[in-house]
This record gives structure tokens, C-alpha cells and sequence, in this order.
């Protein structure tokens, strides 16, 4: 008879207090982007931040940070990787240990064992959150992420339109099913506003993410207008006001619900008293 099938042991964090993954079941809408802004607009609220670029075929993070080749974390007692520090933020992205003419052909476990290396065997140092920049997609890469890592909770980008919007409910039906809560919902390119007359288009069509939230009770936490070189500003440490604005907003609430999520954990407390 075959032994029951063991959940998958979680990794243990010791530095970070809480994992947010920035995910969407659908490519190119934004979630790297999305992820260096958040990280940025909570540290800006005070907070120690970490980012991690989980996106091993395709990382990213070392392009929009700015950290060219060349440019590599530095190892501790040969054993764990020191973070980067990018922009007042913990970074970690395969994209520092690989040029970027070299193709990652690995097949899942590999790209699996690489991610738990990347999460688990980097000197993390006393984060309040640690930013999760996911893959597109909810394969084997998302669920690992999502088993293995302690996540508080997920962010889940989208565009307005109804294509996104049905991969992002597959997004969140992954985390669901394993229990991590949606934490909020990102709209992103929601409108483009003209420079010359201020007038907003919304190119993609209105109100996916406010239908997204809706459906599943989440908060819509920012609706962030097309800026063009948004992705290019954040390393020149350069965010139009209009994003800027939606990432704080964005941030504010995430922190908030972060630490009502720590007090649903640690419960009531009972204090006993003598009359
Ligand atoms: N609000 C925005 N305004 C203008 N350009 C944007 C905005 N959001 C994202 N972009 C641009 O869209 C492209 C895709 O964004 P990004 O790489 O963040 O998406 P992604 O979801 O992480 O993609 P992938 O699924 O490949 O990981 C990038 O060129 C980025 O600069
Ligand atoms: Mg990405």
C-alpha cells in the first residue's frame, strides 16, 4: 500500500515576517511592475522590504532595479546568498546569477529546487514583507511557490479586460485551494490619460477590476493609469504622481490588512483577573 501522501513541508523564513506573492494567471499585465512599485510605495511607508523575482525563465527585477551584469549577491559562509541592495529594497532575482544570453532549459523540478534555493538560501534581514514577483501562469512553479513559501497573502494584478480577468480568477482559485488568502485586487493600465487635454481613455474596456474584487470580496486596492516608461522611472527614481498616488493608496491598505491578518493568527487574548 502506498504511504499517504505528505503535504509539502513549508520553508521556514527566519527574517521575513510576511510574504505578499504579486501573481495573475496571465502574462505581460504588469505583475513585475506592479511588484517593484508596491515594494517601493511600503517602504516608503516605512516598512523593511524585501523583493524577490520568482520568476526563474523570465526574471525581470535586474533590468527594471537597474543592477546590469557584472553585478552578483555576494555569498555568506558559502551557504546563503546576501541580498542586493537596490532602491533601499532587499532584492533577489536569478536575473543577478545568469547573463542574459544564457536560457534557462530546465525542466520543472529543476526550476522548482532553483525557486526554494532562491527563497530559503538568501540572508533575508529582519523584512517586515517580502515582495513575491511570480511567473505568469498557475503551474508547477506557482503552486510551489505557493505550498512551500509561508504566504500571508497574494495580490492579484489584472487588466480591465474580460481575457485577463478569466486568467486571473484562475489565479486566485490556486491560492485559494491552498488556503492563502487574496489580499487585493491590482488593476493595472486602466486608463490612459492624454497629456495635451487630461482626458482619460479606457483603452481596455471599464470595471474588470472592480467586478474581480467584487466577486470575491477582496479589496480593489489601486487602479493604475498607462504611463509610458513606468517600469524604466522606478530605478531613475522617477514615478508619475498618477501611479505614484495608486501605489501608495495600494500600500496603506496592504500594511493595514497585513496586520489585521497577524491578529486574526495570534487570536484573542484572555487576560484573567482576581476580583
Ligand atoms: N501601468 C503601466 N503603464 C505603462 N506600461 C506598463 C504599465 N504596467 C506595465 N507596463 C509595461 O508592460 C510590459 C509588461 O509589464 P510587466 O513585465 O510588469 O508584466 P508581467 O505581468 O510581469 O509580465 P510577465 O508575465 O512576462 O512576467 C512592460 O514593458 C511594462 O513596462
Ligand atoms: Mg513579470
Amino acid at each position: 500500500m502506498n504511504a499517504p501522501r505528505q503535504a509539502p513541508q513549508k520553508l521556514a523564513l527566519p527574517g521575513v515576517r510576511d510574504v505578499v506573492a504579486v501573481a495573475s494567471g496571465k502574462g505581460g499585465v504588469g505583475k513585475s511592475t506592479v511588484a517593484l512599485g508596491l515594494a517601493l510605495a511600503l517602504k516608503q511607508e516605512g516598512a523593511k522590504v524585501g523583493l524577490l523575482d520568482a520568476d526563474i525563465y523570465g526574471p525581470s527585477q535586474g533590468l527594471m532595479l537597474g543592477v546590469g551584469e557584472g553585478h552578483r549577491p555576494k555569498t555568506i559562509d558559502s551557504q546563503r546568498f546576501e541580498p542586493m541592495h537596490v532602491l533601499g529594497l532587499q532584492c533577489m532575482s536569478m536575473s543577478f546569477l545568469t547573463s542574459e544570453r544564457t536560457p534557462m532549459v530546465w525542466r520543472a523540478p529543476m526550476a522548482t529546487s532553483a525557486l526554494r534555493q532562491l527563497l530559503g538560501q538568501t540572508a533575508w534581514d529582519d523584512l517586515d514583507v517580502l515582495i513575491v514577483d511570480m511567473p505568469p501562469g498557475t503551474g508547477d512553479i506557482q503552486l510551489t511557490m505557493a505550498q512551500n513559501a509561508p504566504v500571508s497573502g497574494a495580490v492579484i494584478v489584472t487588466t480591465p479586460q474580460e481575457v485577463a480577468l478569466i486568467d486571473a480568477r484562475k489565479g486566485i482559485e490556486m491560492f485559494r485551494k491552498v488556503g492563502i488568502p487574496v489580499l487585493g485586487i491590482i488593476e493595472n493600465m486602466s486608463v490612459f490619460v492624454c497629456p495635451d487635454s487630461g482626458k482619460a481613455y479606457p483603452l481596455f474596456g471599464e470595471g474588470g477590476g472592480t467586478r474581480l474584487a467584487a466577486e470575491y470580496e477582496a479589496p480593489l486596492l489601486a487602479q493604475l493609469p498607462l504611463v509610458p516608461g513606468l517600469g524604466e522611472g522606478f530605478a531613475a527614481g522617477q514615478t508619475a504622481s498618477s501611479a505614484a498616488t495608486q501605489f501608495a493608496q495600494a500600500a496603506a491598505t496592504l500594511c493595514a490588512s497585513l496586520s489585521s491578518e497577524a491578529d486574526l493568527a495570534r487570536g484573542p487574548t484572555i487576560s484573567i483577573q482576581d476580583d
